[in-house]
């Protein structure tokens, strides 16, 4: 089996590194290539998601990414920002199921940002649709109104298509689980999620065995911190999931710590924190690198059919956790390399 490793920028390639060494001491078939990516192909090669690089991702088994993302970039036009590689894999490599998982660590409840007993209870999926919504919608830009003021403008849309294959995947996630499905969306609002209620409606009569809800955004915002133990599956838009997973990141203890899969009709998949490239403390050896290895274990159970090894890999940061293993974030003061330490001692 081919990966392709994309470690990116910022602590993008000091996470990608425990991770692969992690991979790398299961003692699989597994081939890993590596690729530029984000700001640093940029930098080398002009364009944040080089021809190579796609090539590469196309036609890999499976892609671990680190993160893009690169303050000397901001200031360059749109299509050359790092972030435009991430996007680019997802939109050309149909990458549109993004399966956020956050379940509570028993040894990190002091970590989280909410009292121990509301957070002990969190074991929950967050699937965000991946490949539309105001990311992707046309028109959008920018341009000058009537009276001569600068005017920004995005679009926000799905077709039913769209909508119909994300919840199919939410509801199948919701059976495998405890069988609860919560919607979210602004449907009280916008065109597009009152689209998305009917379609989740009208998809859930061949799931009569799922428990269907809906929750305006707003409210699942602030249910997540007021009893996140009570979301089983949640299944929302691209923008409404990348807000809410960043969120429930905190809930379990860490940013550092919510893996991520980002998967295609076939189950093909690109893994990644859900993190970025965090820019204030790379460098430093200070970045928690147990989403990404996480995420090489979504990657094990997903797209290499290695569920066991997903399991040992799950079990060794649990252990690592108990052990004590604390990088900045949780509190402690392990670095990057000291914790893939632990996690490879551990496994
Ligand atoms: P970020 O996730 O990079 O960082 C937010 C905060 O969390 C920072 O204080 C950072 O130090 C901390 N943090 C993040 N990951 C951590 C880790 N593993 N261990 C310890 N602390 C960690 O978000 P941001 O600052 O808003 O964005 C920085 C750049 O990353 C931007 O260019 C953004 O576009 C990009 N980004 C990329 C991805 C991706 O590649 N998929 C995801 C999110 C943001
Ligand atoms: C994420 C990131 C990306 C997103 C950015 C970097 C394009 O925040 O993967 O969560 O918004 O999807
Ligand atoms: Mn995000």
């Amino acid at each position: 089996m081919l990966i392709a490793v994309l470690p990116g920028d910022g602590i993008g390639p000091e996470v990608a590194a425990e991770a692969l060494r992690v991979l790398q001491a299961l003692d699989l078939d597994l081939t890993f290539e590596e690729a530029p990516v984000g700001g640093a192909a940029y930098k080398a090669h002009g364009h944040p998601l080089p021809p190579g690089t796609l090539d590469l991702a196309r036609h890999a088994d499976a892609i671990l990414f680190g993160a893009v993302g690169d303050p000397d970039c901001d200031a360059l036009e749109r299509a050359l920002r790092p972030e435009q590689a991430i996007l680019g894999l997802r939109r050309e490599l149909g990458l549109f199921a993004n399966l956020r998982p956050a379940k509570a660590f028993p040894e990190l409840l002091g970590a989280s940002a909410l009292k121990p007993e509301i957070a002990a209870g969190i074991d929950l999926m967050i699937v965000r649709e991946l490949t539309g919504d105001v990311y992707f919608g046309t028109p959008r830009g920018r341009r000058s109104t009537d009276v001569g003021l600068r005017e920004g403008y995005d679009t926000m849309r799905y077709d039913e298509a769209e909508v119909s294959r994300i919840a199919r995947l939410g509801f199948e996630t919701a059976r495998k689980r405890k069988g609860r499905l919560c919607s979210v969306d602004k449907a009280n609002v916008l065109e597009t999620s009152q689209l998305w209620r009917d379609v989740v409606i009208e998809t859930s009569t061949d799931y009569p065995d799922v428990a269907l809800t809906h929750m305006y955004v707003d409210n699942a915002a602030m249910q997540l911190v007021r009893d996140p133990g009570a979301f089983d599956v949640i299944v929302t838009g691209n923008l409404f999931g990348d807000i809410l997973s960043d969120q429930a990141s905190m809930c379990v203890g860490s940013i550092g710590l919510l893996p991520s899969a980002s998967l295609d009709a076939a189950g093909k998949g690109l893994y990644e924190p859900i993190h970025g490239s965090a820019p204030d403390i790379a460098g430093k050896g200070k970045a928690n690198p147990l989403a990404t290895i996480l995420s090489a274990a979504m990657m094990l159970r997903y797209s290499l059919g290695e569920p066991e090894a997903a399991d040992r890999i799950e079990k060794a940061v649990a252990t690592a956790l108990a052990g004590g293993a604390r990088t900045a974030d949780l509190g402690g003061s392990l670095s990057t390399s000291e914790m893939g330490d632990r996690v490879l001692a551990a496994l």
